[in-house]
């Protein structure tokens, strides 16, 4: 049985399942809603009644970070922002140096709103850029152009917002290195504090799946990834994840801590949240999920649709699956604190990681080497 000395940090994760358009690349649980006809105030209630239902899991612990994530989350009025705020810290209270994230398109940013969510208590934004190149952003089937991304910062910087990331996609269909190195600098030029680097892919059930865009091959994005790494780094971006790269001290929070396998609780229509519990019997590890339809959500008196303990034997891969995407590694200790599991259970599979060259032999971090990091599922299939 799985042993903590300690429960892991707990962290807030609230989604908003509604966009103004659906973009052809995407596959996360975003519905079509013509602007300010969702129902906001059925959606805050059921959001709050979400949370309530969770508070078996909270177990004392304060929320170190929250976000809302979407869909498009900047939908939401500042009021419905701060009455989802209050609540939560009535409910459960914030650790003194919380972290407030709230996802915006900047195809629905306007300046007293920016102001008013700063206000609400929101301290971070995550602006999807997306890209910088009108042609792209048409591909994409974004609402926005360049320029609303600009004046979108421009808006942030004169509401006290300077902890903000720019989402930016790259390997987009047709793009060369030069328009990528041209895209990336762009954001770069905008010195958010973190910057979201991903690379397009093309998902099962999205519009790009079906009728797929020409992309540039393997070589050019190969290519794309050595240089813009490089630019990063030099432009002070320090990659602490796959596709996260930050100023000095401003990593996020929320995301690190999904990475360093803490404790989330999800809530909104097909929010999943991550949970240790301790019962009479010992720790369990509990994998939840909401109701994904937003209209079920709406309705549903308990829109818990999956309760599922992880089983011991999977926490070892559960753990790496997250852990190993750090650049930098966790100490080994954390996979004895965050799954209950001794280290002598995965030193031998570890030790022959090492040999391989996959992992870097070192006493106190799990980190992978950079041929680790480009061959992550070979490491996980070591786990399974
Ligand atoms: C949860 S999404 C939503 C953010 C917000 N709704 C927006 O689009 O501006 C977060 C980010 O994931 C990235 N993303 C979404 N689909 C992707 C895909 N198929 N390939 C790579 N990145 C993707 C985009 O950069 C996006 O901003
Ligand atoms: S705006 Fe964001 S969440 Fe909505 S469809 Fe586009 S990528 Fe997906």
């Amino acid at each position: 049985m799985a042993e903590f000395a300690n429960l892991p940090p707990l962290s807030l994760y609230v989604h908003f399942p509604w966009c103004i358009q659906k973009c052809p690349y995407c596959d996360f649980n975003s519905h079509v809603v013509p602007q300010d006809t969702f129902p906001e105030k059925e959606y805050l209630q059921a959001l709050k009644r979400d949370l309530e239902q969770e508070l078996p899991f909270v177990q004392g612990r304060k929320l170190e970070s929250i976000f809302f994530g979407g869909g498009t989350p900047s939908l939401l009025s500042a009021n419905g922002v701060e009455e989802m705020l209050a609540h939560a810290e009535k409910y459960i209270g914030f650790t003194r140096h919380i972290e407030i994230t709230l996802e915006a398109n900047p195809g629905t940013a306007e300046q007293q709103r920016f102001k008013a969510y700063q206000q609400a208590g929101i301290n971070r934004i995550s602006l999807g850029a997306q890209s910088f190149d009108h042609r792209q952003l048409k591909k994409l089937g974004r609402i926005h152009c360049a320029d609303e991304t600009r004046r979108a910062v421009d808006m942030l910087r004169q509401a006290n917002i300077d902890n903000f990331n720019l989402d930016l996609m790259f390997a987009l269909p047709g793009q060369t290195l030069v328009e990528a190195m041209v895209d990336l600098q762009q954001a770069i030029d905008l010195a958010p504090s973190h910057l979201s680097w991903y690379q397009l892919t093309l998902e099962p059930n999205t519009v790009f799946y079906r009728e797929q865009p020409l992309l540039p091959d393997d070589d050019v994005q190969f290519e794309i990834l050595q240089e813009g790494h490089q630019r990063l780094q030099q432009q002070g971006y320090l990659q602490y994840e796959t596709s996260a790269f930050s100023t000095a001290h401003q990593q996020c929070k929320h995301n690190r801590n999904y990475w360093e396998f803490g404790d989330y609780l999800g809530i909104g229509a097909g929010a999943h949240g991550k949970t240790t519990l301790k019962t009479p019997e010992g720790f369990h590890i509990h994998r939840r999920q909401k109701t994904r339809v937003p209209e079920h959500y709406l309705q549903s008196m308990n829109p818990c649709s999956k309760d599922q303990v992880i089983d011991e034997k999977d926490l070892p891969c559960e753990f790496a699956m997250n852990a190993l995407r750090l650049t930098t590694g966790v100490p080994k200790k954390l996979f004895v604190e965050r799954t209950g599991l001794p280290w002598s259970l995965i030193d031998q599979k570890v030790q022959g990681l090492i040999q391989q060259g996959l992992l870097r032999d070192d006493p106190e971090i799990w980190v992978t080497t950079p041929r680790g990091a480009l061959m992550l599922n070979s490491i996980l299939e070591c786990f399974l």
